[in-house]
């Protein structure tokens, strides 16, 4: 049994293959939190429980005799406001009487197969009660008789659980939530480094370390969206824990609006970390009878490493939270022509790029922005999705036609949340923005946000987009989110509503990508936020694949996909050979492989001897497409951490095949450099076909194969494919 309790100790226990996380039903119903971390077979642990001298200022509870226990001090679970614990809340409700001092206690629990879906909300999915086991813990403030209901899901076989929280208000009072923290996991050291990734548009997910010491550390979003500048993501690491060893604790969440995560030290020598929506901007009023569901947040934990916790993430996701018919399917090879065109294109020229995919062995042709309205450039139209059959030459169908009888499958580019200022749908309807009256409403790329927490606005835009997709025969959509929210209001929500815009919001949005992926289930959904603003696993549950950035630079996207793999896997990472000048195509399309592979360029612009390269890589993307999408991911030398070369590699699931990937930054200083692999059969053989050397899996993984060519300069790189014998 995965969660089991222990009714003398009053304890909690569960365990994964790799992990245990355990905590008790102390005193006056305290849930205090005892251990996270390698897995162990105990039950009492209660001795675990901190103990130790503290000050006199800390409160006590005057009704437990017990000198060692204060909430100033001691560990919980889901500790509130303003009652003895003095360091960050993971909850705090602003009751009827004008008070916020929050405190719930343990009224009763149960345990069972399976997982409950959160109303509304993205989160990990089963197919079967045998793949995970939940504890449900409803605890209560007495004082107020509001309740929350904790829930923990146990995802035995991959060292991984979840949580969240439902807020349920059964009292005669309104009252409002102010800040809810899906996770909080209070450590009782602070011996801790902090893994985030951060970033900007163009450098998404670039890895940031920093040892936890006597500071609060944060990252957060306030911009409506998960964010190009921080990503939900964080990890709580050994100081010496490396790719390969070391514990490390993962955290991410499975929203794609504001968040906060934040390690917070105490003066005792612990850390609490909390995880969940950014209570800056956030107030949700609770009448007598209404409930609140907090989004999830995923919990992995490696006692191996960095390497391994990001290989559990993949799975994971790979299994619980990709979902629909293109969850486990190869996905198409495709061209998009936006950077080679932007808006400036017609039908004709289209078709042409249909003609030279067919000709490369190209599967499907996305058409970018620009085929709506009078969108000739982005100062206009968004809103307005009615086709420009001037532009393309005649009815979208006809065009399709043309591009489907090449044998080539055709995608299409909506930006569904956003309106321009110049649409016929913003003189209609200037306040179905978002926009606080009486203030400037800031413009950003010349478009505003609608209001997708009203239902008529919601169902406005789903009507148009139903009409082209049912219409036409649309195999692929790219749903395109370019600006931030900003002046958060909504003209149909009354003042004291004001400040759940920015949650009614995502889940509005939610609400149409659910809609959009029921009345389409074959359909290719892929994300993007000016590249990669939204790489979270919320939007992950919609659509399998997500535009990684809108730098397709090969060098510059080394650190970007280094720092995303840190939780995502390689099928979710929009990657594309582009036109850009830093490397050749051959680097290019290395680097692009570890993704969903495809190409951002004009075609009809290749030499002859591009064409031969990009026919060889198209062979390649196949060859190498299991391995990559289904084997797993060793990072070797970190793009974050080495000036030189950056390294990984892809390991089959049965280690009968690898693929070694290596990209020269500059060129290195070093003579002759050793590289060991990881993840082989140290049992086995392997070949590289292309020298025919034949090494044992020891010899590679603990030896090394020497990287060093002769004439790399800066931006070259190159393959070793590795077949077991
Ligand atoms: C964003 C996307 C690009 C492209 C443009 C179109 O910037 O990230 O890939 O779709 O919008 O306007």
């Amino acid at each position: 049994m995965p969660v089991s309790f222990d009714s003398d100790q009053r304890i909690f226990k569960l365990d994964t293959a790799g992990s245990s996380y355990v905590f008790q039903i102390y005193d006056e119903g305290y849930l205090v939190h005892l251990y996270y971390g390698a897995k162990i077979p105990d039950i009492n642990l209660s001795l675990h429980k901190y103990k130790g001298w503290f000050c006199s200022p800390a409160p006590v509870n005057i009704n437990i005799d017990d000198p060692d226990f204060s909430p100033d001090v001691n560990t919980f679970e889901f500790p509130g406001e303003g009652t003895g614990d003095f360091r960050e809340s993971a909850i705090a409700i602003g009751n009827a009487d004008g008070n916020n001092s929050t405190d719930f206690r343990y009224v009763s629990h149960r345990i069972y197969d399976g997982k409950p879906a959160l109303k509304g909300l993205p989160s990990l999915h089963i197919s079967d009660d045998s793949q995970a086991q939940t504890l449900e813990v409803l605890t209560c403030d007495k004082v107020t008789g509001i309740q929350a209901v904790l829930y923990y899901t146990v995802f035995e076989e991959f060292s991984a659980m979840t949580r969240s929280v439902k807020v349920i208000n059964p009292s005669g009072n309104e009252v409002e939530i102010e800040r809810i923290m899906s996770a909080c996991v209070d450590f009782n050291t602070r011996d801790f480094d902090l893994i985030t990734l951060y970033g900007k548009w163009g450098k998404e997910r670039s890895v940031n370390r920093s040892p936890i010491t006597h500071t609060r550390q944060s990252v957060s979003s306030k911009r409506g969206s998960s964010s190009h500048h921080q990503n939900p993501f964080a990890a709580i690491v050994d100081r010496d824990a490396g790719e390969e060893h070391g514990n490390a604790y993962g955290f991410n969440f499975v929203y794609s609006g504001n968040f906060l995560f934040s390690a917070d030290p105490d003066p005792y020598g612990g850390a609490r970390v909390i995880m969940g929506i950014n209570p800056e901007g956030f107030g949700w009023r609770l009448k007598p009878g209404e409930e609140f569901t907090a989004p999830e947040v995923v919990m992995v934990y490696s006692g191996d490493g960095i390497g391994a916790m990001s290989r559990t993430f993949h799975r994971l996701y790979s299994k619980h939270l990709i979902r629909g018919a293109w969850a486990d399917v190869k996905r198409p090879l495709l061209i998009n022509n936006w950077e080679a065109t932007g808006m400036d294109f017609t039908g004709d020229k289209l078709v042409t790029f249909a003609e030279r995919a067919k000709e490369l062995g190209i599967d499907m042709l996305v058409m970018d922005d620009g085929w709506f309205g009078r969108r000739d450039d982005d100062k206009s139209s968004l809103g307005d999705w009615f086709v420009n059959e001037e532009k393309l030459g005649g009815p979208l169908n006809d065009f399709i036609k043309r591009i489907n009888d090449l044998g080539i499958k055709f995608g299409i580019w909506f930006e569904p949340e956003m309106v321009s200022r110049d649409s016929d749908l913003y003189r209609l309807h200037p306040d179905w923005c978002i926009h606080v009256p009486g203030r400037e409403k800031s413009i950003a790329r010349y478009q505003y946000v609608l209001d997708y927490s009203r239902k008529e606005v919601r169902d406005y835009i789903y009507s148009l987009m139903y009409g082209i997709l049912s219409e036409n025969n649309i195999a692929y959509v790219k749903w395109d989110f370019n600006r931030n929210l900003s002046e958060v209001g909504s003209a149909a929500l009354p003042a004291e509503n004001q400040r759940e815009v920015f949650h009614r919001y995502v889940l509005g949005v939610y609400e149409i990508m659910d809609r959009l992926t029921s009345d389409f289930p074959g359909l290719l959904l892929e994300n993007c936020s000016s590249g990669g603003g939204r790489f979270d696993p919320g939007m992950l549950y919609y659509s399998p694949q997500i535009w990684t950035s809108d730098n397709t630079d090969p060098i510059e996207r080394l650190s970007i996909q280094f720092g995303t793999s840190l939780c995502y896997p390689a099928s979710t990472m929009g990657a594309h050979v582009s036109a850009s000048k830093r490397a050749g195509y051959e680097t290019k399309g290395n680097v692009a492989l570890w993704g969903t592979f495809g190409y951002e360029l004009d075609p009809n612009k290749f030499t002859d001897e591009d064409r031969e390269i990009v026919k060889h890589q198209v062979g390649e993307y196949h060859k190498y497409y299991d391995i990559i999408h289904k084997g797993d991911l060793y990072r070797l030398i970190s793009p974050h951490e080495n000036h030189w070369r950056a390294a990984w590699m892809f390991v089959s699931p049965d280690k009968s095949e690898a693929l070694l990937t290596c990209v020269v930054m500059r060129k290195p200083e070093d003579r002759s450099f050793y590289l060991k692999l990881r993840g082989l059969d140290s049992g086995k053989y392997y070949v590289d076909d292309e020298s025919g050397e034949v090494y044992s899996g020891a010899l590679l993984m603990n030896a090394g194969l020497c990287l060093n060519r002769f004439g790399m300069e800066d931006g070259d790189s190159f393959k070793i494919y590795l077949r077991a014998l």
